[in-house]
C-alpha cells in the first residue's frame, strides 16, 4: 500500500492522466490526479495499460551498505543504557554516576539532557541513555538496547526481579548486548542482594562469581555508595568490547528521541554512530530532512561536530522525526528531499489503510 500519484504515475508510463483515472474508475477505484496509488494499483494498471511496471521502493533505491576498513576504523566511547523495572531506581543511578564526574572534576561534559548524556571519567567519555521502566515503554526500551553496547539492568535490591526486569533482560538477550547488574537501595531495611542474584539466574543472569559472565555491583544510588565500582565495571566491560567506529564517513545513527520546540522548530536527539555530523550537512532522519542549522550538545552547547557515540540535538529539520528512526547524511540535497518525502508518502497511505480497516471492522461490528 505505497506508491505514486495518479498524476506521477500517466507522466511515469506516458499515457493522458485521464485515461488512468478511467481505468481505475472501471476497476471501483474513484481516484483524482493528486491521490496516491498504492504499489498493487501501480503493477495492476501498468500491466492493464500494457506496460511491465517494477516498484522500487524508496528503501532500496536510497539501500546503502556500510563498509569500513580496518585501517578507518578508530577506538569510540560506549553507549550504555540503563535498563529496568519501574522505580528500581535507573535516573537515581544516572543522577549519582553524574555527580560522582563532577566531583571527580573531569573535563567535558556531565548533565543530562531528555533521555542522553554525557560523562567523562579519567578523560574517558561515556554516553548514557536512561529508559523508563513503566511497563508502556516497550518500544522505547527496545530501541534502547539495539543502539547500545552495554546495558546496565537496575534491580532494587528490596523488590528483587519483575516483569520489567525480565523484559529488559530479553531485550538485551534479542540485542546480544552485555548486562552489567547494578543491585541497587542497598540502603534499605528489606534489601536482600544474594535473592536478586538468585532469582536472575533463573532468566540466565549469573553472576561471574558463580562463575557466569555478568558482573555485579551493589549499589546505592540514594547514599552514592559504590557508585565509583558502577562506573569501573562499565569501563571494564566496554574495554572487553574493544569498541570502534569510523569517524571519516558521512554521519550516520539513530533518533533517540524528538520533538517541535516553540522557539526552535523541530529538534531531533541523534546518537551518531558512525561517521561525523557538521553543521550545513543534508539529514535524512526517517520521513524528515533538512539541512542541519546547528548542532547542539547535551551541555547546550552549540558545537561544530559530532562524533560516533555522541549524542547530540539536530536543529534545522523539516518536520518532526520518530525516535528509533535511522538518520543519515546526503551529498545531493534532492536525494534527500525525494527519500523523505516518498517515505512520507507512504507512511500516510499505510496510515490510511489501516483507518479504512478500522471504519470496516466498526461497520461490521455494528450489523
Ligand atoms: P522510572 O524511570 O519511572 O522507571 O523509575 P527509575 O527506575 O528511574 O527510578 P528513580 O530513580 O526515579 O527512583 C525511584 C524512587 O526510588 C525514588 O523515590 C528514589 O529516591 C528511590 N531510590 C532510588 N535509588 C535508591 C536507593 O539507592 N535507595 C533508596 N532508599 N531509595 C532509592
Ligand atoms: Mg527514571
Amino acid at each position: 500500500p505505497q506508491g505514486t500519484t495518479v498524476a506521477k504515475f500517466a507522466e511515469l508510463i506516458g499515457v493522458p492522466p485521464n485515461d488512468v483515472i478511467k481505468r481505475l474508475f472501471m476497476l471501483g477505484q474513484v481516484l483524482t490526479l493528486t491521490q496516491s496509488m498504492g504499489d498493487d494499483l501501480v503493477e495492476l494498471i501498468a500491466d492493464d495499460m500494457g506496460r511491465k511496471v517494477r516498484v522500487v521502493s524508496p528503501e532500496e533505491e536510497y539501500a546503502v551498505v556500510y563498509h569500513d576498513k580496518d585501517e578507518d576504523l578508530k577506538p569510540r566511547p560506549p553507549v550504555v543504557t540503563v535498563m529496568g523495572h519501574v522505580d528500581h531506581g535507573k535516573t537515581s543511578l544516572l543522577d549519582a554516576i553524574r555527580d560522582t564526574g563532577v566531583a571527580a572534576g573531569e573535563a567535558g561534559g556531565i548533565t543530562q539532557h531528555i533521555g542522553a548524556s554525557v560523562v567523562e571519567i579519567d578523560g574517558k567519555q561515556i554516553t548514557f541513555i536512561d529508559t523508563p521502566g513503566h511497563e508502556a515503554f516497550t518500544a522505547m526500551r527496545a530501541r534502547g538496547a539495539q543502539v547500545t553496547d552495554v546495558i546496565v539492568l537496575v534491580v532494587a535490591a528490596d523488590d528483587g526481579v519483575m516483569p520489567q526486569t525480565v523484559e529488559a533482560i530479553n531485550h538485551a538477550k534479542a540485542a546480544e548486548v552485555p548486562i552489567v547488574v547494578a543491585v541497587n537501595k542497598i540502603d534499605k531495611p528489606g534489601a536482600n542482594p544474594d535473592r536478586v542474584r538468585q532469582e536472575l539466574v533463573e532468566y540466565g543472569v549469573i553472576p561471574e562469581e558463580w562463575g557466569g559472565t555478568n558482573m555485579f555491583v551493589e549499589v546505592s544510588a540514594k547514599q552514592r555508595l559504590h557508585i565509583d565500582d558502577v562506573l569501573e565495571t562499565i569501563i571494564l566491560q566496554a574495554d572487553v568490547l574493544e569498541l570502534k567506529a569510523n569517524p571519516d564517513a558521512e554521519a550516520s545513527g539513530f533518533v533517540i528521541e524528538a520533538n517541535l520546540d516553540k522557539g526552535r522548530g523541530p529538534v531531533a536527539t541523534v546518537l551518531v554512530q558512525r561517521g561525523t555530523l557538521h553543521p550545513g550537512d543534508i539529514v535524512v532522519a526517517g520521513t524528515s530532512y533538512g539541512r542541519v542549522r546547528a548542532l547542539v550538545n547535551p551541555l547546550g552547547k552549540h558545537v561544530d561536530e559530532a562524533y560516533p557515540a555522541d549524542p547530540v540535538e539536530i536543529l534545522g529539520l523539516n518536520s518532526v522525526p520518530v525516535a528509533g528512526d535511522e538518520f543519515r547524511v546526503f551529498d545531493d540535497e534532492r536525494d534527500a528531499r525525494k527519500l523523505a518525502e516518498e517515505r512520507a508518502l507512504r507512511a500516510r497511505l499505510a496510515e490510511q489503510e489501516t483507518k479504512s480497516h478500522v471504519s470496516l471492522d466498526d461497520l461490521f461490528s455494528r450489523i
